[in-house]
């Protein structure tokens, strides 16, 4: 069986776009950016890591290990190309968010999930991902996860991920599972008390069966052929949610680097324990295109 194609979104209905992202757990929003703005951050994140590239790597390494540990986590994510919206914002007076901002999505998802306030999420940032020897300010690829281990449980977000270049052919791009968000709690076994944690568990690993996320476990569940692959142009968006199973995507033949946005919205109203999340939807939704 051939995998599904990924859904890409050609309308600006907000419940239609509620509707594809709980059903599909990701929504592709091609040409959704502007690729004016993305490259003027890219410009100002060259700015900002040529900046900091001037620091000696002995200072560098005193501050990652600063008894402050929001100095500590500034430090150490910026090793890794991550840059927060809270710190590249007063750098630049861009903000990662007018990039939703500008084009109306943060309105239509605003509309879309009315029965929530829309907060701007401090996990925001951007990422350099590489997979040479790694030079300072990049970070490598990272296997399949859903973003609520790591941040947690307690809320629905949406990830609107944008490349700074085209990816996904010659450059990493983003792989996803293409599975509703209940669908994903129930098959990651979903228990927000918590099993009983496996080894290497951290964050908030143990509310979830990990090991159902590596490459065996989701193939005997059938599970490989709702991989998608999508390659992006400049402006493209990949929205997906904070349970929806993706990593890098990545394959040797990939040799150039990549930057992209995290752009992340906090939906901390939305009834996310509930089972009626699955089908919330008005009545009357008129369906998808494919
Ligand atoms: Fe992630």
């Amino acid at each position: 069986m051939s995998a599904p194609l990924l859904r890409e979104y050609r309308s600006t209905l907000p419940h239609e776009f509620r509707k594809a992202l709980l059903r599909d757990g990701a929504v592709m929003l091609r040409g959704a950016a502007d690729p004016e703005l993305l490259d003027e951050i890219h410009r100002q994140l060259d700015r900002f890591f040529a900046e900091y590239g001037k620091i000696q790597s002995s200072d560098f390494e005193r501050n990652m290990a600063s008894d402050d540990p929001n100095e500590r986590d500034f430090w150490q994510q910026l090793k890794l190309g991550h840059v927060y919206d809270r710190t590249f914002k007063p750098f630049s007076g861009i903000s990662y968010f007018d990039v939703i901002r500008s084009n109306g999505l943060w309105d239509l998802v605003a509309r879309a999930f009315h029965e929530s306030p829309l907060t701007e999420s401090a996990t925001t940032n951007c990422r350099r991902m590489t997979m040479d020897d790694l030079p300072r300010f990049y970070d490598r690829p990272l296997e399949f996860h859903v973003d609520a281990q790591i941040f947690g449980v307690h809320q629905l977000s949406i990830n609107f991920w944008t490349p700074l270049m085209a990816c996904g052919v010659h450059a990493p791009g983003v792989k996803i599972i293409q599975l509703g968000v209940q669908e994903t709690k129930e098959y990651l076994e979903f228990n927000e008390a918590g099993h009983e944690p496996a080894e290497g568990d951290q964050w908030h690993m143990s509310k979830f069966r990990c090991h159902k996320m590596t490459l065996p476990v989701l193939q005997a569940n059938g599970l490989l052929e709702r991989v998608q692959l999508p390659s992006f142009d400049k402006g493209d968006i990949l929205a997906f949610t904070n349970f929806t199973m993706h990593g890098s995507h990545f394959v040797p033949s990939m040799t150039e680097p990549r930057t992209s946005i995290e752009i992340r919205v906090d939906l901390p109203a939305f009834p996310i324990h509930a089972p009626q999340a699955k089908a919330a939807e008005p009545a009357g939704a008129a369906m998808l295109a494919n």
